[in-house]
C-alpha cells in the first residue's frame, strides 16, 4: 500500500464552528478541481480521508484556558495530569506504548487501510531520541487515573525553540476512560506548559479527520480554526 498526502484547499471555504465541533462546506468541489488531487488520481491513488489542517494562535487569550480547565475538571475528578519534556519516565513507557498502538485502530480512518502498529517501550524511547536528534523538543502530557495508576490519556507536541510554530501530534484517551473530558484537560495542560517553555511561539498546528467529531469538538472549544485541507490518498501496489 502506498500513501500520499496532498494539500488542496485554503480558507476560502465556509467554516462554521460551534459546540458540536467544526463544520466546513465546499470541500468536495475543491477536491474535485484540485490539480494535486487529480495528479495523484491519474497515478491510481484514491482519496481515503479528508483532513482539516487546524491552527491556533498563541498566546491563547487571557483566562480562556483557566475557564476551560475548570469546566473539564468538573468531569475529570479522580485524574491528575503530568507533563514531561524530552523524556517519559521509565514506569510509563510500556503503558504509553500500549495506548500509542491504539492510535492505528481508534482514530477514524475514513476509507484508508491502516496497518496495525507494533509499539513497545524501546520504540517509544527511540522515537523520542529521534526528535531530540533533529533538534526538536518533544512534550507529552498525560492523564493518570489516580485510583489505579493507569495511563488514561496522552497528547504530544513537538517544536523547535527557534521556530514560532508548534506541532500538535497524537492525542488519545483510553476507551475505558472516555467521557471525562480528559482530551480537553490534557490539551489545556499541554498548552499552558508550552506557553511557559516557549513564550515566543505564535501558532499551534494540528490535523484532524473531517469525521473525527469528538476531537474536532475539543479543538474548536480551544479556539482552533480550519486553515487548509489535505487529502490522504492511497494506492494498492
Ligand atoms: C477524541 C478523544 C480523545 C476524546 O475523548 P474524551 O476526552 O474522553 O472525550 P469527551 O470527554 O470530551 O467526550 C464527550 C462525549 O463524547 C463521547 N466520546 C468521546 N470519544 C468518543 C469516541 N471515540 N466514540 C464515541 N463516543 C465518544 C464521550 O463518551 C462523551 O459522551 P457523553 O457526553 O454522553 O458523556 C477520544 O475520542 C479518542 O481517544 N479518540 C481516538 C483517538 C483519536 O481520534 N485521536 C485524535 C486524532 S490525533
Amino acid at each position: 500500500m502506498a500513501s500520499v498526502e496532498v494539500l488542496f484547499g485554503d480558507e476560502s471555504l465556509e467554516v462554521a464552528s460551534n459546540n458540536e465541533g467544526i463544520a466546513v462546506s465546499g470541500v468536495d468541489s475543491i477536491l474535485a478541481d484540485s490539480p494535486s488531487v487529480q495528479w495523484a488520481m491519474r497515478r491510481g491513488f484514491t482519496v481515503g480521508q479528508i483532513l482539516y489542517v487546524l491552527s491556533l494562535d498563541l498566546p491563547v487569550p487571557e483566562g480562556v484556558l483557566e475557564r476551560l480547565a475548570d469546566d473539564a475538571r468538573g468531569k475529570a475528578q479522580g485524574y491528575r495530569t503530568h507533563v514531561w519534556v524530552d523524556a517519559i519516565p521509565e514506569r510509563w513507557l510500556e503503558p504509553y506504548a500500549r495506548l500509542k498502538a491504539r492510535m492505528a485502530t481508534d482514530a477514524p480512518a475514513g476509507g484508508l487501510e491502516v496497518e496495525k502498529a507494533q509499539w513497545d517501550a524501546e520504540k517509544v524511547a527511540s522515537v523520542i531520541r529521534s526528535y531530540l536528534n533533529f533538534g526538536l523538543r518533544f512534550q507529552v502530557t498525560v492523564a493518570e487515573h489516580i485510583a489505579t495508576g493507569e495511563l488514561a490519556a496522552f497528547t504530544e507536541l513537538s517544536y523547535e525553540l527557534t521556530d514560532k510554530t508548534i506541532v500538535q501530534r497524537d492525542t488519545i484517551v483510553d476507551p475505558r476512560h472516555r467521557g471525562h473530558r480528559l482530551g480537553a484537560l490534557i490539551k489545556i495542560a499541554s498548552l499552558e506548559q508550552v506557553e511557559h517553555d516557549h513564550p515566543s511561539a505564535r501558532h499551534v498546528w494540528t490535523w484532524n479527520a473531517e469525521e473525527n467529531t469528538h476531537m474536532l469538538a475539543i479543538n474548536a472549544e480551544l479556539g482552533f480554526t480550519v486553515s487548509r485541507f489535505s487529502a490522504e490518498m492511497q494506492k494498492r501496489v
